[in-house]
């Protein structure tokens, strides 16, 4: 039989993407965003998005066709985010995803985003071993996920954030800084520069007793907030190089600590990080470094993977189809506030 040629599409927030997977191996996508119109109002706003999805997604969908070198007719599957993300964005993306099964006669799987950020890194690195550890690290998630066969078995959730997301808290760390939007990359560029020990910022939920697979980021910000203050107050200069530094290492500190742990616990031996935070330096340093020591195999895939994107949803409904499972109906609903 002739391979299959899967079109994803991805719309829960700011993304607008079209990916084209065969056979576990990425042909090509088209990708759009609309992150600078939210600029001015310090977060993603729903109706913009979902306003940027409806412009983007023809021609996005153009990019990906060329991308691939296939004709929209080559198409053999389409798969979609159907949640969880922002409800308006979610059901534009969808729409047109049914939109194009329907015309092109094929069918459609929903997939769950989270699972799309895990079959990322299949595109980049290969199947994921039978059993995996996968930290999911973006503006928007922060999940340690224990992983079987992606789209066989129940994904189990281990823990998330109680508050903030680690990508959240590094934007709202940069602004308090000064270091402007997006606050990753300027706060890794800062930290550079920076004495990663000069201030001990809380270490949250690390005690024996917490919850051992969950993140806290609020309390951080908190003290990074409250530091800020004391010099200003003190008519002292703030070392932005060094609070930055101190503070991406209390937080790769916990994204790893507990990571590692999770991949012990289960005996394990893969550790996957998939996301935007995925790109920071001094992550993708410890990580290695620590998963090295524990004789751990780190995967992290480039950072084209690791943002939102329709090849990663493509990629799971490559590993649908070809797990034989049924598709959705066209008139399936979304699901924005999705669990696993
Ligand atoms: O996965 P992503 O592109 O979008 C979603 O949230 O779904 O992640 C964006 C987040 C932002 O919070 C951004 O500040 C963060 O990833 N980020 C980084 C770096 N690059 C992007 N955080 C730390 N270091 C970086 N180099
Ligand atoms: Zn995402």
């Amino acid at each position: 039989a002739r391979p299959a040629v899967v079109l994803g599409v991805e719309s829960s927030c700011d993304e607008t993407g079209f990916g084209i997977v065969s056979e576990g191996r990425l042909l090509g996508q088209g990708l759009a965003s609309s992150a600078a119109q939210h600029a001015e109002f310090g977060g993603v706003v729903p109706e913009i998005a979902a306003r940027a999805h409806l412009d983007a997604a023809a021609p996005t969908l153009r990019l990906a066709l060329a991308d691939a070198g296939v004709e929209l007719g080559d198409i053999t599957h389409v798969a979609a985010t159907s949640g969880p993300g922002l409800a308006t964005a979610v059901h534009v993306g969808l729409a047109a995803a049914k939109s194009i099964a329907w015309a092109l006669d094929v069918p459609l799987y929903g997939v769950h985003h989270l699972a799309g950020h895990a079959a990322a890194d299949t595109l980049a690195h290969g199947p994921l071993p039978e059993e995996s550890i996968i930290l999911i690290v973006s503006g928007g998630h922060t999940s340690i996920l224990h992983v079987r066969d992606l789209v066989r078995d129940p994904i189990e959730h281990l823990g998330d954030t109680l508050d903030d997301a680690a990508g959240e808290a590094f934007d709202k760390v940069a602004r308090l800084l000064g270091l402007g939007y997006p606050g990753g990359p300027a706060i890794s560029r800062a930290a550079l520069e920076g004495d990663p020990t000069a201030f001990s910022f809380p270490r949250a939920m690390l005690r024996p007793g917490d919850a051992p697979y969950t993140f806290s980021f609020s309390g951080l910000k908190t003290a990074v907030a409250r530091t800020v203050e004391s010099l200003e107050r003190a008519g002292e200069p703030v070392p932005v190089a060094d609070i930055a530094a101190s503070f991406e290492q209390a937080v790769v500190d916990v994204l790893v600590t507990k990571s590692l742990r999770a991949v012990q616990a289960k005996c394990l031996s893969t550790l996957v990080i998939v996301g935007g935070v995925a790109a920071n330096a001094r992550l993708r340093a410890v990580a290695q470094e620590r998963c090295d020591a524990a004789g751990v195999e780190l995967r992290i895939p480039p950072m084209s993977l690791c943002t939102d994107n329709g090849a990663m949803i493509a990629a799971v409904g490559d590993l649908l189809v070809r797990s034989g499972a049924g598709p959705s109906s066209l008139g399936f609903a979304a699901d924005p506030s999705a669990v696993l």
